[in-house]
């Protein structure tokens, strides 16, 4: 059964006061039972506390990158044991922030795919096109490679730990959100080559979310698409009110 799920990437925000404060008004406010899977993604140093405070609902903790090397000389770097330690059991990977600022290319991601499924964690993988691959059509074939060099190795079995998150680059942190039928286009796009290149019950079972300027008055709308999983939400989720109100967009 494909998970609806609302993730909130919280990128390099929020302090360890701050990260209290908004999970207290998410955990005071969040409906008791909601169709969406709720995660929420804080920086490395507020894991540990973000973890205790929501210890017993139904929010997740996600870290939003690790190390590819289980440890070593890796000044400045996460190990997926230390995410494990501390009870940290989903890593965002790929993001396109990462990518661009940090150089992570497919063949990279494909090495922290492989150490974060080995150790049992679920991975959100992020890809999307640039708005130049959209305005030349290269927009498909960015994507698929973005897919097939970065995640397609892995075993059938390790399909169940992966959501898979499209964020055009050029929709993220922009206001300008792709069109549902954008979304939905590029979504049904992912889940046939998933069908074609994994197989039909995988194809079927993985939830595919959207990422890039989602917001309370367009989640709506995207999420009713077919292919559409749900949303990994950046600036909106800084908010406890707008996160919920998508949340409840599901
Ligand atoms: O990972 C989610 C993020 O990239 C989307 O950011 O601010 O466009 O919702 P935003």
């Amino acid at each position: 059964m494909r998970k609806k799920i609302v993730a909130g990437n919280w990128k390099m925000n929020n302090d360890s006061q701050q990260t209290e404060t908004l999970l207290e008004e998410l955990l005071s406010k969040k409906p008791e039972n909601t169709i969406a899977k709720i995660v929420v993604a804080p920086t490395f140093v507020n894991l540990q506390a973000a973890v205790k405070q929501t210890a017993g609902s139904n929010i997740i903790v996600a870290a939003q990158n690790m190390h590819q090397a289980e440890s070593g000389a890796y000044t400045g770097e996460i190990s997926v044991n230390m995410l494990k330690s501390i009870k940290v059991n989903t890593v965002i990977l790929g993001h396109s922030e990462r990518r661009a600022y940090f150089h992570e290319n497919n063949a990279l991601l494909a090495q922290k795919v492989t150490t974060a499924l080995a150790h049992n964690l679920t991975v959100i993988f992020c890809f999307g096109e640039e708005l130049a691959d959209r305005q030349s059509g290269n927009h498909f074939n960015l994507v698929e490679s973005q897919l097939r060099e970065g995640l397609f190795h892995i075993s059938e079995s390790d399909w169940a730990s992966v959501v898979l998150a499209y964020e055009p680059v050029w929709a993220i942190g922009t206001g300008e959100t792709a069109s549902p039928e954008q979304a939905q286009e590029m979504h049904a796009f992912i889940r046939s080559l998933l069908h074609t290149n994994i197989g039909s019950k995988i194809a079927e079972e993985t939830s595919i979310l959207y990422g890039g300027s989602v917001k309370p008055d367009n989640a709506r709308e995207i999420f009713s698409k077919p292919d559409v999983d749900g949303g990994l939400i950046g600036g909106a989720a800084l908010k406890a009110d707008d996160f919920l109100a998508i949340v409840a967009g599901i």
